[in-house]
């Protein structure tokens, strides 16, 4: 669509930005970033809509009378991070931080509902936005969908920033895209003894240490050398004296994949290993798994209407790598076809550093992108060309 973007409207979307970078809030704490969506969207005569959320919401512009719901998502919360960036505009509370920027998806999605209310009138179908909370911790995007709010949406839509790529650079990639996160911790029981004298005893110490080393068998040996997983042990907790044999250890991780079957394998042979080594040392185990987001997997043709509408918008797009971090926007993708792309925002330092910062001219393109790849999945979807 050819249309511009007010001038007031950018210098106010930046003012809110910076409004929301110096109060920041944590995970399910977003009292006041929710109170100022709410004030804001109301003064945009936007429709929040009733629904059972603590921190976030989520308001509407359309109607589903006229055609498809889509969503578009931006997430909210900030880290437990003491700011380190010297802005005018720093963290005025203690140890909180936008270090992953979540302020700024929050004003590009702020400003793409205040121009799609501008067209209200005339898209063909309903937008929902998301302002979800908690997603630092993964739990977010579970509140949104337990509304049911999205039992009609067709597609979802959501963004995170890359510091890595150049303000107008868009990374669009179908597949997989960010991997799951879920957690395990093993707990081995044997039986204490004096150290001197250890057949007495079943040494928990010594089990536990030969599960871990077979634990990095998993990934060389059952996961194909064609797709890329993670596996790491990283609390190890044991023993009491010096001279006594172990009767407990506790050990926990992380397991990191891109796709389904890859996280199965790898949650079943954690189980195998764990049983059978502890088996052979007679002593006993219990493997707790700890679910976290699945891999974020993006639609092929979600990924070719974007790329279209970046062309037009004369923004550069790129294939971005994989990377091993996780985003709870996969929980939507779980029943619902999806995108998320990574906005460049060229910043010197990477997600959750205490000097991390986004250069503001990717507000408005992320506006104007949202915007017209919006009204464009309402047209798709409603003459019926494309079936997601
Ligand atoms: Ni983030």
């Amino acid at each position: 669509m050819n249309y511009d973007i007010p001038t007031d409207l950018i210098e106010r979307l930046i003012e809110i930005r910076r409004e929301l970078h110096a109060n920041p809030e944590l995970a399910f704490e977003e009292y006041e970033t929710t109170a100022k969506l709410v004030q804001l969207l109301t003064e945009y005569n936007i429709r929040i809509l009733p629904l059972p959320l603590k921190t976030g919401l989520v308001a509407e512009i359309g109607d589903e009378n006229k055609g498809p719901t889509i969503a578009i998502r931006a997430d909210i919360d900030a880290l437990p991070i003491q700011e380190e960036t010297g802005l005018p505009y720093s963290s005025k509370n203690p140890n909180k931080m936008h270090a992953c920027g979540h302020d700024f998806h929050t004003v590009g999605i702020l400003g793409t509902a205040i121009l799609l209310k501008k067209f209200e009138k005339d898209l063909q179908g309903k937008v929902q936005i998301i302002f979800q909370p908690a997603e630092e911790i993964g739990k977010g995007a579970l509140e949104i969908i337990k509304t049911n709010v999205l039992k009609d949406t067709k597609v979802m839509i959501g963004m995170h920033n890359k510091p890595d790529l150049p303000i107008g650079t868009l990374g669009i990639k179908s597949g997989p895209l960010m991997a799951s996160a879920d957690g395990f911790t093993v707990e081995v029981k044997g039986k204490s003894s004096h150290a001197a004298v250890p057949e007495a005893g079943l040494d928990s110490i010594l089990t536990a240490s030969h599960i871990i080393t077979s634990l990095q068998s998993i990934i060389s040996r059952s996961i194909s050398p064609l797709e890329s997983a993670v596996v790491s042990v990283t609390k190890f907790h044991s023993g009491n004296a010096w001279n006594v044999i172990a009767d407990k250890a506790v050990f926990s991780g992380t397991v990191r994949t891109f796709n389904h079957e890859v996280r199965q394998t790898i949650k079943d042979r954690l189980g195998e290993i764990s049983d059978s080594v502890s088996n052979a040392f007679n002593s006993e185990v219990k493997v707790i798994w700890n679910p976290g987001p699945p891999p974020v997997m993006n639609d092929d043709k979600l990924a070719l209407i974007a790329q279209g509408i970046a062309h037009q918008q004369n923004l550069k797009v790129i294939e971005p790598k994989m990377t091993a971090a996780s985003e709870d926007f996969s929980y939507y993708l779980n029943d619902i076809p999806g995108l998320f792309v990574f906005f460049g925002t060229e910043g010197n330092y990477e997600w959750h550093h205490p000097q991390f910062d986004l250069d503001e001219r990717a507000i408005p393109l992320s506006v104007k992108f949202f915007t017209d790849f919006s009204i464009a999945l309402l047209n798709e979807l409603s003459k019926n060309v494309v079936t997601i």
